[in-house]
């Protein structure tokens, strides 16, 4: 619920829990009064202090005033180079040469429903569950105006925020940083919790306490990165899974992101998320507007438990579009693993057929089918498939993989060309390069300037006649490299910083033009594995792969790590075969199924290689995965334990929303001789039914399972758990 109070132009945002709160205060300063879990309303700018500060400014309408300074005063999105020296929202560049923004308010509009925003994505929802606040400020020296977009999805405590900025003036404007959100908080006794890592390493839980000055996070990279993720937390130092105020902070946007925070020198706190300011700039015409990325706030007053599954509550039902969102997703096999670049049709149909036998439903053709494309160092670009490899080309290839009962999917990287590729000979101009500088190349690949509307035009409709002749119900979306050298032949020199926002809406323009023509296609997103994993892409495809790394034992950390605001069905996750090529690990094929089918689920092996007895576990996972589709897909998640180097299990569990049944899992790490008697307790169930555990013959209390535990059996290394429990 948002609440006005016009008189005193206080606007609160209510949700089921939690409450925000801005003030425009007589200066026409919009102050950030509150959020937190949820109080009533009523005028909390009671809550700020005043008091004459050295070397803190004071603007012209303070007078004599030294109380009241920008420096000091928390701000809902603060300006910069008029006296507040913490985080910038907001920088502009004017026609003067002058560096100013200065923000005051001047007017609110609240609307039923939820704004949307224009080649970009976010959340949405109908008129009766959503509402929005439009607060407008402006900059009246610099004839910019400001509009703060504030999405309330009240029964999943999630505020969403965009900004759009409007030349009213008659000279250009240019914008040199624009955050999606600011937030300011009266205390910085915050721990800042980021989601770090690598390639085949992504979103491991970083927590450290802030520290004074700026700490961030972010990527410069193009994608949203598998180094950092654009998701960040602040809580209470103590604050844990199910307990403590904390905040997630997550962008919908899959380029150059930062997520900084400032601890100043009175001991405040400023979070700022949105588009990296690295080699960003944007001109502003006069009357034109430039909108920010959507930020998702979500604060829960519990712990992280519960604020994770509000995140995944919002992106299943306001976030992902797809018809896939309500359908069963198709167990599959991909042909990655198994063979690489090495096939022909005989090859793929005998991995094919093994995978039929066994109940798998979708066989999706990985990298290797177009061009002459026998390794990585060619033909990306050249969209047409190989006739050498596989005769008849992918018509006939799909027809056959179809009559084995099965659906045909197919990986492509449209936003990639390699030289040796008639796409480049024919148009070298196409590359992200400036004229005369040696290439950098990534996987030996150059990326196509998708700034350019007849690049993209190129790519869909050559992909699209793919799509055409042959009946794909599956794109797999693939990004191999991070972006070096942006520059764009088409754009002038003076507004190359907008080169890299401009690639992202080109992506997100073309993966919904694919969207509209193949409305019944699952597109799963990937950029080697999980470097792209952010809610800008969930609005385009439900699912990404969620790490090249498919381990078990790593995955449970790359899983635990996505699952704080990615729900499992987004997760693309499959069974491996062993050794691991990554990490050289043998984990049991029992293992590597239940990490597995917490997430979108299938195999990435070839299964004809596997014993009788193996065979027979693919069929029964197959089995477990249709049975507890709905239980991962429409479930509550809880993390019980986090994973760990020193062996202890992992444990996890997924409960259907009216308690009615569970699952639980748990994963055995390294083991040790004389290991401990261990006990986990269990959540979310219902204290007062009792629930039958499969394999025990008497039911279990709930409220014993949560309070006082469920007693594990002893795993042997890597061994793990899969139990059902059922209410009585
Ligand atoms: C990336 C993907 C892999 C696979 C290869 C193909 O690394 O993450 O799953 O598709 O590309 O080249």
């Amino acid at each position: 619920m948002i609440i006005q109070e016009n008189n005193k132009q206080i606007f609160t945002l209510q949700t089921r829990n939690t409450t925000y709160q801005m003030k425009a205060d007589r200066n026409g300063v919009l102050l950030h009064t509150y959020y937190g879990p949820k109080i009533q309303e009523g005028d909390l700018s009671r809550l700020i202090r005043f008091a004459d500060r050295g070397f803190s400014p004071n603007p012209d309408e303070a007078g004599r005033d030294r109380t009241y300074s920008l420096d000091t005063l928390p701000q809902e999105y603060s300006g910069s180079g008029a006296g507040d020296f913490r985080l910038a929202s907001l920088e502009l560049e004017l026609a003067d040469g002058s560096r100013v923004a200065d923000l005051r308010y001047v007017g609110a509009e609240v609307k039923k429903g939820k704004y949307g925003l224009e080649g970009l994505p976010a959340f949405f929802a109908s008129e009766d569950e959503a509402e929005t606040l439009v607060l407008t400020l402006e900059d009246i020296s610099a004839h910019v105006r400001v509009e703060l977009l504030y999405g309330v999805l009240e029964e999943y405590d999630l505020i969403t925020r965009a900004v759009r900025i409007v030349n009213t003036g008659d000279e250009p404007v240019r914008i040199c940083r624009a955050a999606s959100a600011c937030l300011d908080f009266l205390s910085a006794d915050l721990d800042f919790i980021t989601f770090d890592g690598g390639h085949v390493k992504e979103r491991g839980l970083n927590r450290a306490h802030l520290r004074p000055g700026v700490q961030s996070v972010g990527s410069i990279r193009g994608i949203s990165s598998h180094q950092h993720n654009p998701f960040v937390m602040l809580c209470e130092p103590g604050a844990g899974e199910e307990h403590g105020t904390c905040y997630g902070l997550g962008l919908l946007y899959s380029g150059n992101f930062e997520a900084a925070v400032e601890r100043d020198q009175f001991d405040n706190a400023r979070a700022t998320l949105g588009i990296h300011p690295f080699h960003f700039s944007w001109t502003l015409e006069p009357g034109k507007m430039f909108t920010t990325p959507e930020a998702a706030l979500i604060c829960s007053p519990n712990g992280f438990g519960p604020m994770s599954r509000q995140f995944h509550r919002a992106v299943r039902s306001h976030l992902l579009r797809d018809v896939w969102r309500d359908r069963r997703k198709p167990v599959l096999v991909n042909s990655w693993e198994a063979a690489y670049f090495h096939f022909d049709t005989p090859r793929l149909m005998e991995l094919a057929r093994e995978a039929a036998k066994l109940g798998v439903e979708l066989f999706v053709l990985d990298d290797g089918w177009f061009g002459h494309r026998n390794d990585d160092f060619t033909s990306l670009g050249d969209w047409y498939p190989n006739e050498e490899k596989l005769p008849g080309g992918l018509s006939a290839l799909s027809a056959e993989i179809n009559g084995l009962g099965m659906e045909f999917g197919l990986w492509i990287e449209p936003e990639m060309v390699s030289e040796d590729s008639d796409l480049y000979r024919a148009h070298p101009d196409w590359v992200l390069n400036p004229p005369g500088r040696p290439f950098t190349r990534g996987r030996s690949q150059l990326v196509l300037d998708y700034t350019r509307p007849e690049v993209r035009e190129y790519i869909f409709q050559t992909l699209q006649k793919v799509l055409d002749t042959a009946n794909v119900s599956y794109l797999k979306w693939d990004m191999n490299r991070s972006l070096t050298q942006v520059w764009s032949a088409a754009i002038p020199a003076g507004r190359q910083g907008e080169v890299y926002h401009r690639y992202v809406l080109g992506v997100y323009d073309l993966l919904e033009r694919f969207r509209a023509a193949n409305p019944h296609t699952l597109i799963e997103g990937c950029s080697g594995g999980g470097g792209r994993f952010d809610l800008g892409m969930l609005y385009y495809t439900p699912q990404i792969w969620c790490s090249d790394n498919t381990d078990a034992i790593d995955r449970l950390s790359i899983q635990y790590g996505t699952s704080f605001a990615y729900p499992p069905s987004t997760m693309g996750a499959h069974v491996s075969a062993v050794p691991n090529e990554q990490t050289g690990r043998s984990v049991p094929l029992e293992t590597r199924g239940v990490v597995a089918l917490s997430g979108t689920f299938g195999y990435e092996m070839d299964l004809g290689k596997l014993s009788d007895r193996e065979k027979d576990l693919v069929k029964e996972q197959i089995q477990a995965y249709r049975e507890s589709y709905e239980l991962i897909q429409q479930g509550d998640y809880y993390r019980l334990t986090a994973p760990t180097a020193d062996g202890a299990p992992t444990c996890w569990m997924h409960v259907a929303p009216d308690q009615s049944s569970a699952i639980l899992c748990v994963v055995s790490g390294q083991t040790h001789a004389g290991p401990p008697f261990r006990c986990v307790k269990l959540r979310g169930l219902d204290p007062a039914r009792n629930y039958r555990v499969s394999g025990d013959e008497q039911a279990w209390p709930g409220d014993v399972l949560m309070q006082a535990g469920y007693p594990l059996p002893m795993l042997g290394e890597y061994q793990s758990l899969r139990l059902w429990l059922k209410a009585e």
